[in-house]
């Protein structure tokens, strides 16, 4: 059976939670994002990774894509820190990582560096420009990194959709009992629309299953609440996928919104999961105008078939179209623009705040229903 070798050729595993942790005083506060890298390190979901990034593997990373070792790695997971915090941390010593009083893990501290932030914005994100959500979160963090292998030692608890949430072991273990040999993954952090649902559809006549696996960690404030797409995941795929071919678990991570860099990192990540497929469309993890439409198919071109160790499926953008009466791409349809239904994020989000209802070759009905009672349901609760 074969599904896809792990990144670095083995699933990462940091979990301990019988580590006796009673004599570490010293702590690090962790952010949401941090938190989050730190369960997805100890899972193994970020396999090879066994810890934020020490200093070589982060200058290799912004510099080549590559960690020190020469595996494909794409985004710095990183822990900042202030420099008031570093101040009171050595090198050599182990440290608690702690969220709102409760102790997540350690972190056994090998280098304390101060990143030029400047550059790995340049790098990363291909801009500076601080209106970019993933490189204003960057700057918004603190200014000193602390790198070193992690122990996990509790898991973050949910309080909903608790059994979407699993871990590579898990995903692989479930894909293996299905017979699954050839699983295409998708990453989202939006509803499934008919566009989305065009290009998985078509990805799985060619595979065995698809991995529905959207990203639920931290996303900017006006992109949809995981929770309400939660639910849209599921009232689509109960109405328009046959429940044998497809799962779908959520990935905890945060966005970054760094496009091409984050779809090799997005690749990496469904390949610890189990996949052997990976889609990619148009412009995957962009935002604003930051990146051309294909940027983020172009940059696999930088690595071998063999050292990537998932295959890619590259898509057009896809749209509705009104003479061919189908779900299309200007691969497969002659018409013009005018015959073409091309919503944008921004203007779909609009109309459903406003209680509209987009046409039904942009969104299925059951999805949209559920959109617009969760965002009113998320409005009567912010007021
Ligand atoms: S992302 O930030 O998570 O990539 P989104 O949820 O919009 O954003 O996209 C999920 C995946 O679908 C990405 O691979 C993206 O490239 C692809 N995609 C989204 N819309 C289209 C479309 N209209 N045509 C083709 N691919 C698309």
């Amino acid at each position: 059976m074969t599904l896809s070798t792990p990144h670095g050729g083995k699933l990462v595993n940091r979990w301990n939670p019988s580590l006796n942790i009673t004599s570490i005083l010293k702590e690090i506060e962790l952010d949401t994002i941090a938190l989050s890298d730190l369960d997805l390190i100890g899972t193994g979901a970020y396999s090879p990774i066994e810890g934020f990034l020490n200093q070589e593997d982060y200058q290799s990373v912004v510099e080549t894509m590559r960690l020190a070792s020469g595996a494909i790695w794409s985004i710095p997971i990183t822990l900042p820190v202030s420099e008031e915090v570093a101040q009171a941390l050595s090198v050599g010593e182990t440290v608690r990582l702690t969220n709102n009083g409760e102790t997540y893990g350690t972190i056994s501290i090998t280098d304390i560096f101060t990143p030029n932030k400047e550059k790995e914005a340049l790098s990363v994100y291909r801009t500076d420009d601080l209106a970019h959500p993933g490189v204003k979160k960057l700057f918004e963090r603190g200014t000193v990194y602390v790198g070193g292998p992690i122990s996990l030692v509790k898991r973050i608890q949910r309080e909903k959709f608790d059994e979407f949430y699993l871990d590579p072991v898990q995903t692989r273990e479930i894909f293996q009992s299905k017979g699954w040999k050839t699983v295409v993954g998708f990453q989202t952090r939006n509803p499934v629309h008919r566009a989305h649902e065009y290009i998985q559809k078509t990805a799985l006549e060619t595979v065995d299953g698809l991995f529905l696996n959207p990203l639920v960690g931290e996303t900017k404030s006006d992109d949809i609440s995981a929770e309400v797409r939660m639910e849209s995941y599921q009232v689509l795929l109960k109405n328009y996928y046959p429940e044998d071919r497809v799962y779908l678990a959520v990935f905890p991570a945060a966005m970054r919104y760094a496009g091409p860099r984050e779809a090799v990192f997005h690749a990496m990540v469904r390949k610890n999961y189990g996949c052997t497929h990976f889609i990619v469309g148009r412009d995957h993890a962009g935002v604003g105008d930051y990146y051309g439409t294909y940027d983020a198919q172009l940059i696999f071109e930088n690595f071998a078939a063999d050292e990537l160790g998932i295959s890619l499926l590259f898509f057009e953008h896809s749209f509705f179209c009104k003479k061919c009466e189908a779900m299309a791409s200007t691969k497969t349809c002659p018409h013009g623009k005018e015959d073409h239904m091309i919503l944008s994020g921004t203007k779909v989000r609009e109309m459903l705040r406003n209680g509209e209802i987009p046409p039904s070759t942009f969104s299925r009905k059951e999805v949209v229903e559920v959109l617009i009672n969760g965002l009113a349901r998320e409005a009567v609760t912010v007021q």
